[in-house]
């Protein structure tokens, strides 16, 4: 390639790009724009990934990389919480983070029903919905509770036993209803009204 083509090379990754990497400790670093570009120059040991050796033992690094010989890759944004850059913008996290950037706390098990992964005190921990809860919000709530055996099965409903119903699972069922305005309290048992009893209650107790 003639020398022309290679400064047009440059000076196009010059604006697009801005990481030189000076390997003597004399010169400036970090500088981009204006060096001086020597088509006899040599680096050694080598520019690795695609980096030019613009001046004597200093190489012009190409987008992703950086160091006195463009050894190390970098990531933008840095890899947080202790991950490490393997190469341009992919990190490698440590246990319990995750995503692009080892930004994102990663809770064992995930989070269930829209629950949230975030680090509690440094701990991961999944924040829930307000109708969920369990480690991995797991759990449905039932604000009203669940009675007589029932159990919550999503938020707000309860699965209810044999012999009751509501919302609540607080109301009984008789299959054969409590006559005389006599109340089912119970699965198939009635709570009769004077002077009715019986198991339906449609016994009239003689009145003396
Ligand atoms: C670069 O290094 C070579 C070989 O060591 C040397 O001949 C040359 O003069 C150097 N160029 C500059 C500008 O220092």
């Amino acid at each position: 390639m003639p020398h022309s083509a290679v400064l047009l090379a440059v000076s196009g990754a010059v604006l697009a790009l801005c990481g030189v990497c000076v390997a003597r400790s004399d010169a400036p670093r970090g500088v981009a724009l204006g060096f001086v570009f020597d088509p006899k120059a040599q680096c050694e040991p080598q520019c690795e990934h695609g980096g030019i050796c613009i001046r004597n033992n200093t190489c012009f690094c190409s987008r992703g990389y950086e160091g006195e010989t463009c050894q190390f890759a970098t990531c933008y944004p840095k890899c947080k919480n202790g991950g490490v850059c393997l190469r341009p913008g992919k990190c490698r996290c440590q246990p319990g983070y995750g995503g692009r950037y080892c930004h994102k706390v990663t809770c064992d098990g995930g989070c269930w029903n829209g629950g949230e992964c975030s680090a509690v005190n440094g701990v991961p921990r999944c924040i829930c919905p307000s109708s969920w809860t369990g480690a991995r919000c797991q759990e449905a709530l039932c604000p009203q509770g669940c009675r007589n055996g029932g159990l919550c099965v999503a938020p707000g409903i309860c699965s209810c036993p044999d012999g009751w119903l509501g919302g609540a699972c607080h109301t009984a069922v008789c299959a054969l209803p409590c006559l005389n305005g006599g109340k089912c309290i119970a699965p198939g048992k009635c709570r009769c009204r004077p002077p009715y009893s019986g198991a339906r209650c449609e016994d009239k107790k003689k009145s003396y």
